[in-house]
């Protein structure tokens, strides 16, 4: 089992990001070998301050730690210093479809009537990602329910690739969804994912918020009047309180019908409280850590440096017959 996944290095680890990738990460680090990287190439496909992406990028890569990524067990690298995932997308790029890409709904939302004017790169983000992960052979991916259809592209990209060039060069990737925190949605709108791009701080519950604002954040977060049903089917058309029921399960690793047969019948007056209580006690082991780490942002690069190189070592045959199947001599 090769085990590969990213982060983009912008903004604040968020509470979807955590549910729907990172805490499963840092379960799977026992199931297999674990390549997790910084996307700071995926995050140039918009404009980002340089100088707050060199240190996005170290507090990112702090916050994975704190989490609970090992990097003594798993790599850990940013894109960047490992030059073959570019190398591998511009390969990958005769490949790729227009027709394929066309149809990336993320990219749809995220150039919305401005398709003109956004960035080349922004259109062929899929295929990096592609890249990213064939580069290792991966054979599974965590990611949240978002990603999904860009790990589809990815084994469309493989299998072409494989077929015109008459190879058995890339594994096909399987996308790993969790059931629980796959989907989190905003806490000012039920029906819109939990995202760092969201204009309202209040929408998320970002890793580095203390105690008293995540438990702002849950009181001020939107529901509806009613109590909380007792079975699932309850939770029909109450997006904002299916989130939180979400949420509340994931944390506890359980299912939503667990969460409702303990808090089934009570108000929000009620559930707001220990939700966000529940919130504080997991945040709080994994904030101490990140004050640890981000003293030291000299060994976060070290470790950066180390996860790269062994990346770039276990990358570069793949990279090579790629190379070789297309004809080109590097
Ligand atoms: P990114 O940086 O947007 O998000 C990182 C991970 O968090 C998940 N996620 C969510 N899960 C549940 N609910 C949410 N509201 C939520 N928001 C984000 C994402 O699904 C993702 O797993 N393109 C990727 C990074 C990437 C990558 C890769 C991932 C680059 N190359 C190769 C896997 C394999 C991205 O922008 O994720």
């Amino acid at each position: 089992m090769r085990i590969v996944s990213g982060i983009q290095p912008t903004g604040n680890l968020h509470l979807g990001n955590y549910l729907g990738a990172i805490k499963r990460w840092v379960a799977m680090q026992d199931e297999g070998e674990c390549l997790f990287f910084l996307a700071d190439l995926h995050a140039i496909t918009v404009y980002n301050d340089p100088a707050e992406l060199r240190a996005n990028v170290r507090a990112m890569a702090a916050a994975l730690i704190a989490c609970g990524i090992d990097p003594q067990r798993s790599i850990l690298f940013n894109q960047a210093r490992v030059p073959a995932h570019a190398e591998l997308a511009w390969l990958l790029n005769g490949t790729a479809r227009m027709g394929w890409l066309n149809r990336m709904t993320q990219f749809k939302e995220k150039s919305g009537k401005n398709r003109e004017a956004v960035s080349v790169g922004l259109f062929a983000y899929p295929v990096l990602m592609a890249a990213d992960v064939l580069l290792y052979q991966a054979t599974h991916v965590p990611v949240g329910e978002d990603q999904k259809q860009h790990l589809e592209l990815a084994r469309d990209i493989a299998t072409k690739f494989n077929t015109d060039f008459a190879v058995d060069l890339f594994t096909l990737p399987e996308p790993l969804i969790g059931k629980a925190g796959a989907r989190v949605m905003s806490l000012r709108d039920g029906t819109a994912k939990m995202s760092k791009s969201d204009p309202s701080d209040m929408s998320r519950v970002n890793l580095t918020d203390d105690s008293d604002l995540i438990a702002q954040k849950i009181r001020k977060a939107k529901t509806d009047a009613d109590p909380l049903p007792d079975g699932v089917d309850g939770l029909e058309g109450r997006p904002e309180a299916r989130n939180l029921v979400a949420i509340y399960a994931a944390l506890t690793g359980q299912e939503a019908q667990g969460v409702l047969d303990q808090h089934g019948g009570q108000g929000f007056g009620a559930f707001k409280p220990a939700l966000a209580e529940l919130l504080v006690e997991t945040m709080r082991p994994i904030k101490q850590r990140l004050d640890e780490l981000n003293a030291n942002p000299g060994e976060l690069d070290a470790i950066l440096e180390r996860g790269s190189a062994r990346a770039a070592e276990l990358g570069r045959p793949t990279l090579l017959n790629a190379y070789e199947a297309l004809g080109l001599q590097r």
